[in-house]
């Protein structure tokens, strides 16, 4: 086990999805699958962010207690996925944003959340984590994809309208629901694996880590 607490569920996942990608401020930043040993760094992630960004992350004023965090840091890397991007900053790497995808109970859609902390939002970084996790879940067999967004959160639905091909979009009480694909698939597809190096130019220059 490193540093990280790899394990063999993570070890196998190759280096295909561990990179370095360069902000619009010039800041490297390296993108990974989540490990468990991410717990700590997410609670500290989720005290850092402003009450507007946990609101428009989680629909409520809640902040991570310890068990949610454990939760959200063990994942299965098929039908529950989760990327991190972080910075070194001091002894610890600064976990700055995550993407993941879960199930959503609905057939084969997964259902994706992200977020970035506040003083690293704009830079392309929220762009860069949605384009990886889908593609992520192209390579695990995965197409079809749904997000809640608060309707008031332009950013989110901008950010989306960029990157996906919607097809459903539902509001209700002030929650927008949309089921989407990676820009690009085709739309019957049964798995886009095939397809998963054709799409998703990133936003920011990526690199090897
Ligand atoms: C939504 C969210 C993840 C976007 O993350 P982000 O890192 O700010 O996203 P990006 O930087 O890729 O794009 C955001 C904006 O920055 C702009 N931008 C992106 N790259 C840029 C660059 N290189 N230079 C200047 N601007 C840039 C984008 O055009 C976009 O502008 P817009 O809002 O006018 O459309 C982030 O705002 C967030 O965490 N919000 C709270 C949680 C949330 O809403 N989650 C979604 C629902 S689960």
């Amino acid at each position: 086990m490193n540093r990280d607490g790899d394990d063999a569920g993570i070890t196998s996942l190759g280096s295909l999805e561990r990179q370095v990608v360069t902000l619009a401020n010039g800041a490297s930043v390296r993108l990974r699958p989540i490990v468990p040993a991410d717990a700590p760094r997410l609670l500290a992630l989720c005290q850092r962010l402003s009450p507007h960004t946990v609101y428009e992350r989680f629909f409520s004023p809640r902040r991570l207690r310890p068990e949610d965090a454990h939760a959200l840091a063990n994942v299965d890397y098929r039908r529950r996925m989760a990327l991190v991007a972080e910075i070194e900053r001091g002894p610890e790497p600064e976990v700055i944003g995550v993407a993941r995808y879960a199930p959503s109970g609905e057939g084969d859609i997964a259902d994706v959340a992200l977020v970035v902390e506040d003083r690293w939002q704009g830079l392309g970084l929220g762009s860069t984590l949605l384009e990886e996790l889908l593609r992520a879940g192209a390579r695990r067999g995965i197409s079809r994809f749904s997000a809640d967004v608060l309707t008031e959160n332009g950013r989110a639905l901008r950010l989306l309208s960029r990157h996906v091909d919607v097809t459903d979009r539902t509001t209700s009480d002030g929650v927008t629901s949309l089921v989407f694909r990676r820009r690009g698939d085709p739309p019957f597809s049964s798995g886009a694996a095939a397809s998963a190096d054709r799409v998703g130019m990133p936003a920011v220059a990526l690199g090897g880590s």
